[in-house]
């Protein structure tokens, strides 16, 4: 079900749904535009605009459930299928503990964004996945770095062996402990590349 993929001393999970109508169909898409609203950000680089749900009160909280759309249903179910699967392949989680999703939200990105360098903190037990919902040719690329600094914020300024690229494509589902250092270059497609973030504590 999952590629193993050894990223520096730990790893990541991939797999890839090749059911382009479960994350593709309009329903779905219209609800993730209206999530995404209207509101765009410059990325920290000074260039190329955004968009994100987290930032708005669409965000899944604890009184929303995660997905809880019209058109998400067969994405959920095909998540639900895997994530417990991942989680237990990257860590001691048996099917015994409750899997929470700690936040999920929607980011888009346009034409010259990126995402620098950063983690999702240092507790144990917690990790992020992403399933690509568009990802046109030459877009930004999730990379993972060896160690964290804070004066690097773009992939060129990392060594060649401190960087692992990840070739991510449409329709892929990739997770990874949430303390691992991760960046996304940038997007050079005027298509906008648009993923669908998890956070999971177990
Ligand atoms: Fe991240």
């Amino acid at each position: 079900m999952f590629t193993r993929e050894k990223v520096f001393d730990s790893e990541i999970l991939r797999t890839k749904c090749n059911d382009k109508s479960i994350y593709q169909n309009q329903t779905f898409l219209k609800n993730i535009d209206l999530m995404l609203g209207t509101e765009y950000r410059v990325s920290l680089q000074g260039k190329g605009k955004s968009q994100t749900s987290v930032y708005n009160k669409k965000v899944f909280t604890p009184d929303k459930l995660p997905m809880d759309f019209d058109g998400a249903d067969e994405l959920k179910l095909w998540l639900t299928k895997r994530v417990p699967k991942a989680l237990e392949l990257l860590s001691d989680y048996n099917y015994d503990r409750r899997i929470t999703v700690y936040r999920n939200w929607i980011n888009k990105k346009y034409l010259n964004s990126c995402i620098i360098p950063h983690n999702h903190g240092s507790q144990k037990d917690f990790f992020v996945g992403v399933f690509y919902i568009n990802y046109p040719k030459d877009s930004g690329k999730l990379f993972f770095t060896k160690h964290y600094d804070e004066t690097k914020h773009h992939i060129e300024d990392y060594d060649d062996e401190d960087v692992h690229v990840v070739n991510e494509t449409e329709g892929e589902f990739i997770i990874h402990r949430g303390d691992m250092v991760h960046g996304v270059t940038e997007h050079l497609n005027e298509d906008p590349r648009l993923s669908m973030i998890f956070e999971f504590c177990i």
